[in-house]
């Protein structure tokens, strides 16, 4: 008895209604170029389809004027003389599910411009038309993210130890993205110490993480981001060179080498100038007492002279 049809139906309706409740304004993600399914489902009595029209449309108000049906079905037919240009061809209602009260929507070919709220629209003539039911779908595009930039190492000049920061930034994504960064000597993954997530106006994000590492002789680190929707993970490395290991040693060792240079210039310009000044000293020197020799020479003669001259 429990298990009667009756029951059975019973129970399937409403745990049926619970989950159509659940996901009223459901949001779909699609890729580009894919085929979507936005869903509109009411079963809660069994209609004719005769007596229906179904209008799937663009929610958002300000758009009824560029695109005022997307599908629409009227008196069991589809009837999309009023269907605006940009979804002709390109929508379908499943058939072998309407007299289930499955009034979803296949849109084909999915393109950025289809990133909009829908809405089913569901009415039944009587003696005049009574909507019975209404159904919201956001559909968003997927966007694969751009390929992740790497920056780094940064030796943290205010930490103790060796500790190095690097940057990972990645950007027009959507949905939002998983951040790995990866040690990719032994492909343990590292946690990062701050990631932001950035939301823009067309919808996508940005996504900037910093990783602090203890800086090792031989750094392989791997920044990963995901886009989880899409599964695709797009990723960055940065290899440590043998020689040099960051920046700040790089600049400290050449401001060394520079330094001992001029050093080293400084002892031998000074030792050239002592040099010369050294010859310079002695050829005067020399130069002084032939001039003392030579007065000598002559001084005589002059005493001579003075001796000679009349007195
Ligand atoms: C979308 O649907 C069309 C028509 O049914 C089919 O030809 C096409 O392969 C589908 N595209 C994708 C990406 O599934
Ligand atoms: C579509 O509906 C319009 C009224 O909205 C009607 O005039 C037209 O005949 C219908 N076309 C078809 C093919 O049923
Ligand atoms: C899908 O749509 C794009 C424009 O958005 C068009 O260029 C392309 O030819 C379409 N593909 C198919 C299979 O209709
Ligand atoms: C991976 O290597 C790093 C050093 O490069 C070490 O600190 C870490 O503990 C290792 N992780 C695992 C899971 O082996
Ligand atoms: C992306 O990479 C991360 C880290 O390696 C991994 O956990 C995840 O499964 C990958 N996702 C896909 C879709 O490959
Ligand atoms: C990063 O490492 C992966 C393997 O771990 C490799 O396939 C990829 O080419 C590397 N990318 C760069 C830019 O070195």
């Amino acid at each position: 008895l429990l298990f009667s049809p009756h029951n059975l139906h019973f129970f399937l309706s409403l745990s049926f209604n619970i989950v159509v409740i659940a996901l009223e304004k459901k949001n779909i993600v699609s890729k580009l170029g894919d085929n979507v399914t936005l869903s509109c489902i009411y079963n809660e009595k069994t209609l004719q389809l005769k007596r229906l029209r179904v209008y799937w449309q663009i929610a958002d108000d300000s758009y009824q004027e560029k695109c005022s049906v997307v599908h629409a079905l009227i008196s069991g037919q589809d009837n999309n003389s009023n269907q605006c240009i940009h979804f002709k061809d390109r929508t379908r209602l499943f058939w072998d599910r309407l007299g289930d009260g499955d009034f979803s929507l296949l849109l084909l070919n999915v393109s950025q411009s289809d990133g909009h709220t829908y809405k089913c629209v569901v009415q039944e003539k009587t003696d005049r038309p009574i909507v019975i039911h209404e159904e919201e779908v956001v559909l968003s595009l997927a966007a694969s993210y751009s390929q992740p930039i790497l920056s780094g190492p940064i030796r943290n000049s205010d930490s103790t130890g060796e500790e190095v920061t690097f940057n990972c930034r990645s950007g027009n994504g959507y949905p939002k993205p998983n951040v790995y960064w990866i040690n990719k000597v032994n492909n343990s993954h590292l946690s990062p110490s701050k990631t932001e997530i950035i939301s823009h106006d067309d919808g996508t994000f940005s996504v900037f993480s910093t990783l602090k590492v203890k800086a090792t002789s031989n750094m392989q680190i791997e920044c990963s981001i995901e886009n989880e929707m899409l599964q695709e993970n797009l990723s960055a490395n940065y290899t440590q060179q043998k020689k040099i290991s960051d920046s700040g040693t790089e600049s400290d060792e050449n401001l060394g080498k520079k330094g001992r240079g001029a050093q080293a210039a400084g002892i031998i310009s000074i030792v050239f100038l002592i040099g010369v000044l050294t010859a310079l000293i002695c050829w005067l020197w020399r130069r002084r007492s032939s001039r003392l020799v030579a007065y000598r020479d002559v001084q005589p003669r002059d005493d001579q002279g003075g001796l000679n001259s009349p007195a």
